[in-house]
């Protein structure tokens, strides 16, 4: 009877831990979730871009739009482990429906496409994940700030390649191998690092996309 008490008391205990660490944390873990959906709808876009450049015959914009969506998705896994580890709910992953286009051509499309994704890009870099880091550090949510400052490292990087990418369009004629760090997304055109700067993983790891 004794150790059946305890047994209850204890799961009472975690009961209050849990749900004191829930409370304690609100605004990190709604923008965890948001945040998530956020990354998972932009791999679903950026794969369909990539495949959508490829049929359009510009074979450089599909790669950059492959490598984005792959740091995409290690951004989005790297949100939900922490949304696990503190205890939130992962939502449903996002979807992207791309929407048929008109009257244009393979070129207007595909610069349409690296201009969408640079605006994405640039509100992640500028506004959204700067302000989910403001709101984790004063929750003090450590692990919350830690994956919201890997995927704003890479959207930095994304943002400057969609640009360059959409300013040279026509001129991106060979495509060059692109590089992903697994742990944060980081991401290179044409050449890596020994060590990622963003979390130190050697370059040996990093996945080449080509
Ligand atoms: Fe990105
Ligand atoms: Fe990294």
């Amino acid at each position: 009877m004794k150790r059946v008490i305890s047994v209850a008391s204890l799961m009472i205990a975690m009961g209050v831990v849990c749900s004191s660490a829930l409370a304690a944390t609100p605004r990190s873990l709604a923008n965890l979730q948001k945040a998530y959906v956020g990354e998972t709808t932009a791999a679903s876009k950026y794969t369909q871009f990539s495949a959508d450049s490829s049929r359009r015959g510009f074979r450089a914009e599909s790669l950059l739009f492959k490598a984005a969506a792959q740091a995409e998705e290690i951004h989005a896994g790297n949100h939900a482990a922490v949304l696990r580890e503190m205890g939130g709910s992962i939502p449903q992953p996002g979807v992207y429906h791309m929407t048929p286009a008109q009257n244009l051509t393979n070129r207007q499309i595909v610069e349409m496409h690296l201009k969408d994704a640079a605006k994405g890009e640039m509100y992640e870099r500028n506004v959204m994940y700067p302000t989910m880091i403001k709101e984790a550090e004063s929750e003090h949510a450590t692990k919350a700030v830690n994956t919201f400052q890997f995927a704003l490292a890479a959207e930095t990087q994304h943002a400057a390649l969609y640009k360059k990418y959409a300013k040279n369009l026509g001129s991106n004629k060979i495509a060059k191998v692109f590089y992903v760090c697994p742990v944060c997304g980081a991401t290179w055109e044409g050449y890596s690092p020994k060590l990622c700067p963003t979390c130190g993983t050697r370059s040996t790891e990093f996945k080449k996309v080509r």
